[in-house]
């Protein structure tokens, strides 16, 4: 179920003295089982861009489909879930388990199966069982998160859509939720992330998307996005490129740490042969 966006407009406010335009003829498809990444500087429209992708805004001129039904039908909930920069924004359950039952059970499902699609999901994001009963708001915002994430993954979606997931949390709870991320990827959900910053998560990215003003400036693979010099690259390839500088022989299109050990480790093998 790809989400297609053909020549999307939007205006808040339209045909007032306020109005705003926060996106220009936007066309983009996102298929089912990629990680994307959407940047951008802030007020660029990135968060208006995702809201369309499940039918929260409408289109003023153009369309917004997921697998061919308009973003906006009631099945489409289900099949794109959002999770909000302040996950205090979409928690309201009275408690852990009321609040990630909330979806399914508004689609009708009942008994067993909302227990397990429940469990499953506040499992996958590591939130245990004494937590169930527990009211959301007394939860630290790490947690808070990621029961936001498990109420939108008991809906058993195709495409997980987050808003600066990474704002605001410790270095541990950032590399759990990027475990999280990394795990719900390899069962084949697409996973869609917009962020000021986007170098940390390069790595795990297939297609990098960046905004300027309302549009979109690039849209390709994150070795190209890092070439193109619309942002910083990671420190890791600044550090590969700094060692080329300096006469070192390493590649510098790397972006994960452990690509630079092993290139690393390629050309001190390769001096120790040469030097026999
Ligand atoms: N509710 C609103 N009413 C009026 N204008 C808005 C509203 N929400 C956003 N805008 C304007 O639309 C443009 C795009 O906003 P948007 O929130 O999509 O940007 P963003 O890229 O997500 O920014 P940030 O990185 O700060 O979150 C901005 O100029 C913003 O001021
Ligand atoms: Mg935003």
């Amino acid at each position: 179920m790809p989400i297609d966006v053909k020549e999307l407009s939007y205006s808040y406010n339209p045909g007032t003295a306020l109005e705003k335009r926060a996106l220009q003829n936007i066309s983009v498809s996102i298929n089912r089982g990629e990680f994307v990444l959407i940047g951008g500087d802030t007020g660029s429209g990135k968060s208006t861009l995702i809201r369309h992708f499940n039918g929260l805004l409408r289109p003023i001129c153009g369309h917004v489909t997921v697998g061919g039904m308009q973003a906006h039908e009631k099945h489409v909930k289900a099949k794109v879930g959002i999770v909000f920069q302040f996950p205090q924004d979409q928690l309201f359950g009275r408690t852990v388990y009321e609040d990630v039952a909330f979806g399914p059970s508004n689609f009708g499902i009942r008994g067993e199966e909302l227990e397990e699609r429940v469990a499953e999901a506040l499992e996958l994001v590591g939130i245990r069982e004494e937590l169930y009963n527990v009211p959301p708001f007394s939860l630290s915002g790490g947690e808070m998160r990621l029961v936001a994430i498990a109420g939108v993954l008991s809906m058993r979606p195709d495409h997980l859509v987050m808003d600066e997931p990474l704002a605001g949390l410790d270095p541990g709870n950032k590399h759990s939720l990027l475990r999280i991320l990394k795990e719900l990827h390899s069962q084949g959900i697409s996973v869609i992330i917009v962020s000021h910053r986007i170098s940390d998560l390069l790595p795990l990215a297939d297609k990098v998307i960046w905004m300027e003003d309302g549009r979109i400036s690039f849209e390709g693979r994150p070795q190209d996005f890092i070439d193109s010099g619309h942002s910083l690259p990671p420190a890791i390839t600044s550090l590969m490129k700094d060692l080329r500088q300096r006469g070192i022989d390493v590649r510098d299109d790397i972006f994960t740490i452990e690509d630079a050990f092993n290139e690393i480790c390629r050309v001190k093998r390769e001096k120790m042969v040469h030097r026999q």
